[in-house]
């Protein structure tokens, strides 16, 4: 089995043009670093109150419809710990457990009492919310939920209120909230409902972790209100790493608070890199499966439909990530994350393609070693991995067999065919706010693949035209990466209201 880890082209300068298959590789200015950095720093007090730069999302917190509930951000934090050994900092990986942790933070009075890490989910009626809630579910003791939000999905969250009892729930559909606040009520659980209401979630008392695992840029506020309130947040919504992925290890440094991957793909590498040193690690590789449509031509994929797309070979997923997965962006949001939580550069971050998802990530280290964590395909073990880090909980997933997974396999993406692996290392070399407008592109082109309106290929060509049409400024704060956000989701709105119409037209 020979891995030959691929660099997909990734063109440099400021100006970003139409991807596909150009093989240029540019000066990476955004994404420098060169080595594993840690985020440490010692951690800010609370009261030093929320950082300037993201005001607004801890004013945000108190846009919930029942403001009352909104505890004010942070104020019921735990003193910050001071380092529990001499070797602080062990891991190399950013924002993920470098040097913070090498820190501990004072257990919550329930914990001491033996009720477990309080636990709230964010986007706990999706695929990851499930799978977390199961989690939980199957470690009392260990880990408790405090809150749960979703969005609309009423009856699958009253099913997770009556098995996991938390204290608190959020709809942030104001009409299924209308429709499901009583009927939860009756359960005894306090109730919030609206927008806003995950952001007020994400600070609420009692939890220690705050599992962000909505979809797409929604969960960018809720993520950066956890951190600014001082809590842990394990990670699975990547996309507020690839929009905002500066602004949010920021806020995670200066809280002293640790992002967690739940990727798989990135926990793999977290495991990997534990107990490293920064200059002992060469190169980070991120398996990618290939997605439903490996090996098919482009004209095959011209017929592609959404029932198709969201059946991955491996993984069962949201709609979203099913649809990025196929199309190959989820690597290259993935790339963009790994960035992000373990400080390295695009061109020291690679992609294999392994098709059968037992290898997650791989670390290959400065004297040729490489080291690599194989697992089933369950979201599980990273899930818990991250909700009980530093400790590792009891086994839940399938024990890994691998004569009978027989052969494991490694090729070269192809990004001729599937464009948006390059277009996402394109815009983290272009930096500042080029990835917060890839993503925001393809959360527009996704939803309108999946409504029927869109070819798949033309999921890659609007992101494609859409970065096309950006010049990249630096992020200063939140009011930067909403803007381009905005911006993009209204250039990749004209661009495919015009396709329709030359749909309409021939
Ligand atoms: N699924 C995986 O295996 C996997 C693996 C790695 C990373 N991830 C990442 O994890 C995140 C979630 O993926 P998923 O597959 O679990 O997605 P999903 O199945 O579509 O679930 C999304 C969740 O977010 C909620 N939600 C959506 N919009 C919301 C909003 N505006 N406010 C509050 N809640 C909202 C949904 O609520 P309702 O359903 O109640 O409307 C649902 O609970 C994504 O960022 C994805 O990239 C997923």
């Amino acid at each position: 089995m020979g891995v030959r880890s691929s660099r997909p082209p990734v063109p440099g300068g400021n100006r970003l043009r139409q991807a596909a298959g150009d093989g240029a590789r540019g000066s990476g200015a955004a994404a420098a670093g060169g080595s594993i950095q840690s985020l440490a720093g010692e951690p800010k007090g609370e009261a030093e109150g929320p950082l300037k730069s993201i005001a607004p999302v801890a004013a945000a917190g108190r846009r919930a419809q029942e403001p009352a509930a909104a505890p004010a951000a942070g104020s019921t934090q735990p003193p910050l710990s001071e380092p529990v050994r001499g070797d602080a900092g062990p891991s190399g990986c950013r924002g993920a457990g470098g040097p913070v942790a090498g820190r501990r933070r004072e257990p919550g009075p329930r914990d001491e009492a033996g009720a477990g890490t309080g636990v709230v989910i964010l986007g706990s009626t999706g695929s990851i919310g499930r799978q977390a809630a199961d989690v939980i579910a199957r470690m009392p003791g260990r880990l408790r939920a405090v809150g749960l939000a979703a969005g609309r999905d009423g009856a699958r969250l009253l099913e997770q209120v009556r098995r996991l009892k938390p204290e608190v729930v959020a709809l942030e559909d104001p009409e299924a909230g209308r429709r499901w606040k009583p009927v939860l009520e009756r359960e005894g659980v306090r109730v919030l409902v609206g927008p806003g209401s995950a952001e007020v979630l994400a600070t609420w008392p009692g939890a220690r972790r705050v599992l962000s695992a909505i979809t797409g840029a929604a969960g960018l506020r809720p993520t950066l209100a956890a951190l600014e309130a001082g809590r842990d947040v394990a990670l699975a919504n990547k996309e507020s790493l690839v929009a905002a992925g500066d602004l949010v290890t920021r806020v995670a440094a200066a809280r002293g608070v640790r992002l967690l991957p739940v990727d798989s793909e990135h926990s793999a590498l977290f495991q990997c890199l534990q107990g490293r040193r920064a200059e002992e690690v060469e190169r980070l590789i991120l398996t990618a499966s290939g997605g439903p449509f490996r090996g098919w031509s482009r004209e095959a994929l011209a017929r592609v439909t959404p029932a198709e797309a969201v059946r991955h070979p491996n993984w069962s997923m949201g709609a979203k990530i099913s649809v990025d997965s196929a199309t190959l962006m989820n690597k290259g949001l993935e790339v963009i994350e790994a960035h992000w939580l373990f400080g390295l550069p695009a061109e020291r971050i690679a992609v294999v393609v392994h098709p059968q998802s037992i290898v997650h990530g791989l670390v290959e280290l400065v004297d040729g070693a490489t080291v690599a964590v194989l697992a089933r395909p369950d979201m599980r073990q990273p899930i818990q991995y991250a909700l009980c880090y530093p400790e590792r909980g009891p086994r839940l997933v399938e024990r890994l067999d691998l004569a009978a997974a027989g052969m494991l396999t490694f090729e070269e993406p192809d990004t001729g065919t599937f464009p948006c692996l390059a277009l996402a290392y394109q815009a983290l070399q272009a930096g500042g706010t080029a990835p917060a407008v890839l993503n925001a592109a393809n959360e527009e082109a996704v939803a309108a693949f999946l409504a029927g309106k869109l070819p798949f290929p033309g999921i890659a060509e609007t992101v494609a035209a859409v970065l096309d049409r950006h010049r990249p400024r630096p992020v200063t704060g939140l009011d930067d990466v909403l803007e381009a956000d905005a911006w993009a989701r209204a250039e990749a709105r004209a661009l495919l209201a015009g396709a329709w119409e030359a749909g309409r037209a021939e």
